[in-house]
């Protein structure tokens, strides 16, 4: 029997990756449910007749939980992100990253699936003394989003405790790549440099450009949301999803104009609310656990997805 997965947020920019890769590894069985508020048709188009599509908002149990019968593995990426989003609109962020995400779990627990893999967030560390961040530090939650994600990791680790469901949290690392939707001001930051490059427009930084991120190329990702579904010993447990690197915000306008051949200098503007000053994970755990090692360094990550910018 090929496996039955379901992919909450698949017509997203992470969520179509996850669902590309998992055609990609066997003959599963793949469901998307997506309420198309960020995520896009368009993502999933090559593989619509592969899959089945559900236009469904996890905020509403009772369309979710028949969804997930028959399922075994549940890869939970809905989600409203976005740091300053979740500060200027705190009401829909928390609705649905606390509400929804809550109903994600109950429904899989409801529907006997075996397994919740959840997008869980970087942010929840915070600024911590010391770089890389690792799994076993004192979570620090700086904004409305850093903290529902950290909220949906807890309910993991609770459903998995009391009520037996399997549930591994992966904390993604500022992930980037083709399809990052550039279209709204809460987008994100790479996804805002190439557009800007390729329109020969100066993007704002917010800060003195200095911060700095782990930026992980969504492939990667993709691949360790999958192995985490598979791992055996891992359920309870919470990995980083990161690449490992460290770059400043200047580091990366400066490759993406030469990857364009233009030079804008930037604006700078005030920091924003709620911003963590350096982010770069600590990824020994996953590659212990989940045998898991990033495939595509910096160069190759932003190559790639100027090159997928220029074609769209
Ligand atoms: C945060 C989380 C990440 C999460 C993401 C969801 C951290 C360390 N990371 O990413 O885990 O998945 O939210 O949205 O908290 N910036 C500019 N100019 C712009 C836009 C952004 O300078 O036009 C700056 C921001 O101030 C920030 C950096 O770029 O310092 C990255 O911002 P963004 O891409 O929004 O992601 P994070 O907030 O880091």
């Amino acid at each position: 029997m090929p496996t039955r997965y379901l992919v909450t947020g698949g017509a997203g920019f992470i969520g179509s990756a996850l669902v590309r890769h998992l055609l990609g590894q066997e003959s599963g069985n793949v469901t998307v449910v997506d309420n198309l508020y960020s995520g896009k048709l368009a993502n999933i188009e090559a593989v619509k007749d592969r899959i089945e599509f559900h236009k469904t908002d996890i905020r509403d149990y009772e369309a979710l939980r028949p969804l997930m019968d028959g399922v075994e593995v549940v890869f939970h990426l809905a989600a409203i992100p976005s740091v300053p989003r979740s500060i200027s609109e705190p009401v829909p962020s928390h609705d649905v990253n606390c509400n929804g995400t809550f109903n994600v779990y109950r429904a899989a627990h409801e529907a006997q699936v075996r397994r919740v893999v959840y997008a869980a967030s970087s942010s929840a560390y915070g600024d911590t003394d010391v770089l890389p961040k690792t799994e076993s530090m004192m979570p620090r939650p700086k904004s409305p989003y850093a903290l529902q994600k950290l909220m949906g990791e807890y309910y993991g680790s609770v459903f998995h405790s009391c009520f037996g469901l399997e549930a591994v949290a992966l904390r993604f690392f500022n992930v980037f790549g083709p399809r990052q939707d550039p279209g709204s001001p809460y987008s994100g930051v790479l996804s805002l440099f190439m557009k800007a490059a390729l329109e020969g427009q100066t993007p704002t930084i917010f800060g003195d450009g200095e911060q700095s991120r782990d930026f992980t190329y969504v492939e990667d990702v993709a691949a360790l949301v999958y192995k985490a579904a598979h791992a055996p010993g891992v359920s309870g447990r919470v990995y980083n999803a990161g690449n490992g690197g460290r770059y400043t915000l200047n580091f990366v306008w400066d490759q993406v104009q030469k990857l364009a051949g233009v030079t804008l200098p930037a604006n700078y503007g005030p920091p924003r609310a709620g911003d963590v000053r350096d982010s770069q994970a600590d990824t020994a755990a996953a590659q212990r656990d989940l045998n898991h090692s990033p495939q595509f360094s910096i160069e190759e990550g932003l190559r790639r997805t100027f090159d997928w910018y220029r074609g769209a």
